[in-house]
């Protein structure tokens, strides 16, 4: 397995982050827009079901919630409604994270921007209860670091929620899917983003990303137990959900 994304042309993890990081830049003016349109809004059902799934931790109180590679802040959004209290979302795009912040003043929140890598995170060991990611993890320049600095900053009883896309299990599906994925949505998502070059890259990121089971058995690796997970939509995408043990083993 690769360690973590790598657009093309890229050698390094560095390089690879850059890559994204930029990527992501040209993007976010109309990331939204594409967004929502390219998933003819199924997208808010799977931010929806993300927060449902993790309501447990979110209503305890006091819980630390992060929102990770929160982007323009619409799982952020989600979270910070359903829990009523001023939470954290954390991106390493300066451009995406510009467009939460004009989200979250239109919508009135309180929620806190902070700009980061994922894979070096300014909190401190074991200071957070939940961690929440949503199409973020996939293009992290290496997957099991990635992991590792979630569960460093998760509080024992305390839990990761995934949100991602994922290899369909139908392959009859898949076929029909991968084809739409790679000759359909490079057009489509170009014309709508003005960067082709993000929707050849989405494809191309989902084929070399874990499928479901393999993400599950990567997260049980990074010391997250139980783990449970769900397709969604024909499997497009996959929720996953690990919880940190109550007690260190
Ligand atoms: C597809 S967007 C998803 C945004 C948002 N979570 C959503 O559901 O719409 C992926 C986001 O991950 C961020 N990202 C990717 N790698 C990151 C990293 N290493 N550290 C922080 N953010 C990262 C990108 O900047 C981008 O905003």
């Amino acid at each position: 397995m690769k360690a973590g994304t790598t657009p093309e042309g890229t050698k390094t993890e560095q390089e690879a982050s850059r890559w994204v990081r930029s990527m992501f830049g040209r993007v976010a003016p109309r990331y939204d827009l594409a967004n929502h349109l390219l998933s003819a809004n199924v997208d808010v059902y799977w931010r929806n079901r993300t927060v449902a799934r993790v309501r447990d931790v979110l209503r305890r109180p006091d819980a630390r919630v992060l929102d990770l590679a929160c982007g323009t802040g619409d799982l952020l959004i989600a979270l910070e409604r359903e829990s009523g209290r001023r939470l954290i979302g954390s991106d390493f795009c300066h451009p995406m994270l510009t467009g939460a912040h004009t989200k979250l003043e239109r919508e009135r929140l309180r929620s806190v921007l902070v700009e980061s890598d994922a894979l070096a995170l300014p909190f401190p060991d074991a200071s957070l209860d939940l961690i929440t990611i949503a199409f973020g993890y996939r293009n992290l320049a290496n997957y099991r670091a990635g992991l590792d600095e979630m569960r460093r900053v998760l509080r024992p009883g305390g839990a990761l929620a995934i949100l991602e896309f994922t290899q369909p299990p139908n392959r009859s599906f898949a076929a029909v899917y991968n084809w739409y994925s790679r000759n359909v949505l490079p057009i489509v998502g170009g014309a709508i983003s003005g960067a082709p070059e993000a929707y050849r890259y989405l494809p191309e990121s989902v084929r070399k990303f874990p499928d479901a089971p393999g993400l599950a058995s990567l997260m049980k690796e990074a010391d997250f137990q139980p783990v449970e997970w769900e397709y969604l939509t024909f499997g497009i995408a996959a929720l996953h959900i690990g919880r940190v043990a109550t007690t260190r083993r």
